[in-house]
């Protein structure tokens, strides 16, 4: 089974965090379509005939979509690719654009999950972020899409925010376990270089939180998520029974994926490769018949890193047995090595045969993980 990702590179704002590629002119958003469903044909063969479980449309601002275009999209998919009887189709949406009509809309479109950019439900943490909406509108996204009858609903928290207090940060998923949503994304505010927000704490304009603040809100996190019955499945990736991201954790257990638009990546189990970031050259490769990416065949090194770098963040861990048929004997008993230390400052632990994270592992789990690496 495999994954395709369709990268809508549009915002209508853009937010001081953020670096995924995106442009703020929406002006050319009908060649973009047209040239997405060339790429959509001229990609055929990349996945090679393999069944589609999950399509994802990430961003950038999908939300920017109108339900014709997503049904446009998806017919041409249909008519390319065998898709399985019952897709997993996310949409992910911006709380401003989310109105009665438009949620209404989009349930007459294959699409069967919402990922809602909340972020938070405080004011004064949307104006920092540079975010389009405000708290009211964050409150209505989550209760149309549930009256239009959306019932697999993801909402993105992010956590770490300057100025958040641990008091405002229980309150945010106090909010979110209200609406009963089944899947929640909470990620740890990265300051990206080169955006807004790396510029204005360069300037002193803003000041990051404490370490000791970050980890208390993580550990937070973790407690209240377990208590409200979600299960901790990746590091940032919390859901009700039955509701994992089935798109996601498809990319976390290796499986193939086919990336289309200007950024997005793909892998075939042999190689990973990009797309131009640039919706102009993007455009223009395609209307010439061609497009533009880099590619990187992964040898066994890099895969084994790659496999390391996904999976520990998982709540299925390393699997030793997977090491061994997948790459070598050596390559297993290596992991198990450099993973003897870590097993004794209780920071992993071994069940059934795969290595996971425990709780005090999880607060520096970049540590770890890069311990368990393969060097160049
Ligand atoms: C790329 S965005 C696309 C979704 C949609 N455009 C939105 O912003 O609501 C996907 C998610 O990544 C997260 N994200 C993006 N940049 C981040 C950063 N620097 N640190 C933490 N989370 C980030 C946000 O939670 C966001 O909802
Ligand atoms: S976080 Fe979302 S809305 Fe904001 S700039 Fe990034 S992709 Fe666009």
């Amino acid at each position: 089974m495999a994954g395709i990702y369709i990268h809508i590179p549009f915002c209508k704002q853009l937010c001081f965090y953020c670096d995924f590629y995106k442009s703020n002119s929406l002006k050319e958003k009908p060649q973009f379509i047209e040239a997405l469903k060339h790429e959509i044909e001229l990609q055929k063969n990349y996945l090679e005939g393999e069944k589609i479980e999950t399509i994802y449309f990430g961003g950038g601002t999908p939300s920017v979509l109108n339900g014709k275009e997503i049904n446009s999209l998806f017919q041409k998919l249909s008519e390319i690719h065998k898709i399985t009887d019952n897709p997993e189709i996310t949409l992910e949406v911006n709380p401003d654009d989310i109105a009665k009509d438009y949620v209404c809309e989009i349930k007459t479109t294959p699409v069967n999950r919402l990922s809602i950019g909340i972020q938070s439900f405080f004011d004064e943490d949307l104006l920092l972020l540079n975010r389009r909406h405000n708290k009211r509108q964050a409150i209505n996204a989550v209760k149309l899409s549930q009256s239009a009858g959306f019932s697999n609903i993801s909402i993105d928290l992010i956590y770490g925010i300057p100025g958040m207090s641990v008091e405002n940060w229980k309150k945010n998923l106090e909010q979110a376990f209200e609406f009963n949503v089944q899947h929640i994304s909470a990620y740890f505010l990265t300051i990206e270089p080169g955006t807004v927000m790396a510029q204005l704490i360069e300037k002193g304009e803003i000041t990051p939180l404490e370490e000791e603040e970050n980890v208390e809100q993580y550990s937070v996190l973790l407690e209240q998520m377990v208590q409200n019955h979600f299960i901790p499945y990746e590091i940032s990736n919390f859901c009700k029974e039955g509701y994992f991201s089935k798109h996601n954790t498809n990319y976390w257990k290796q499986e193939k994926y086919l990336g289309l638009g200007p950024s997005a990546h793909s892998y075939n189990g042999h190689s990973r490769q990009w797309n131009i970031a640039g919706n102009d050259k993007y455009i223009q490769s395609l209307m010439a018949d061609s497009l533009v990416f880099e590619r990187e065949i992964l040898d066994p090194k890099r895969r084994y890193n790659d496999y390391i770098l996904t999976s520990l963040r998982t709540m299925w861990g390393v699997d030793l047995k997977y090491l061994e048929e997948e790459f070598s004997k050596e390559a297993r008993d290596y992991c198990v090595s450099l993973a003897k230390r870590l097993l004794e400052y209780g920071m992993i632990d071994i069940k059934n045969e795969s290595l996971i994270l425990t709780k005090q592992g999880k607060f520096i789990a970049d540590n770890i993980i890069s311990e368990l690496l393969m060097a160049d």
